[in-house]
């Protein structure tokens, strides 16, 4: 069975390295913050949840890039993010691991939350 696909956001809502896009998704029958950004052209999504300690990244609703649009950072602590993989690049998260990413695709203008064995 095809996975079901839900709408996050119009694809021009998502400028390269500016604002994200917050949604929601469910883990394990939880509901859990999630965020959408697109970088080098391409939408990345992942789990709105730093690996250092289970608080959301955002220092203000949808922001998550430093000031330069390079790096994802962590409001709390300064954790440092690649963009294109979620994989820790800095600070306290080195010791704990990366970014859970979420499964996206974007078509037709728009990028969709691709639902399906994470319940
Ligand atoms: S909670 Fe994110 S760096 Fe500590």
């Amino acid at each position: 069975m095809a996975a079901k696909q839900r709408l996050i956001c119009p694809s021009d809502e998502l400028e390269d390295s500016r604002r994200g896009v917050r949604f929601e998704v469910r883990r394990a029958g939880e509901v859990v913050p999630a965020f959408a950004v697109r970088f080098e052209g391409r939408v990345h999504a992942y789990l709105n949840r730093c690996a250092h300690v289970a608080m959301e990244l955002d220092w203000k609703a949808g922001e998550f890039f430093d000031a330069e649009g390079l790096v994802l950072i962590c409001s709390t602590h300064g954790a440092l993010y690649a963009p294109d993989s979620g994989e820790c690049l800095g600070g306290p998260c080195l010791a704990c691991g990366g970014l859970e990413p979420v499964a996206i695709d974007e078509r037709d203008g728009a990028v969709y939350l691709r639902e399906g064995k994470h319940g």
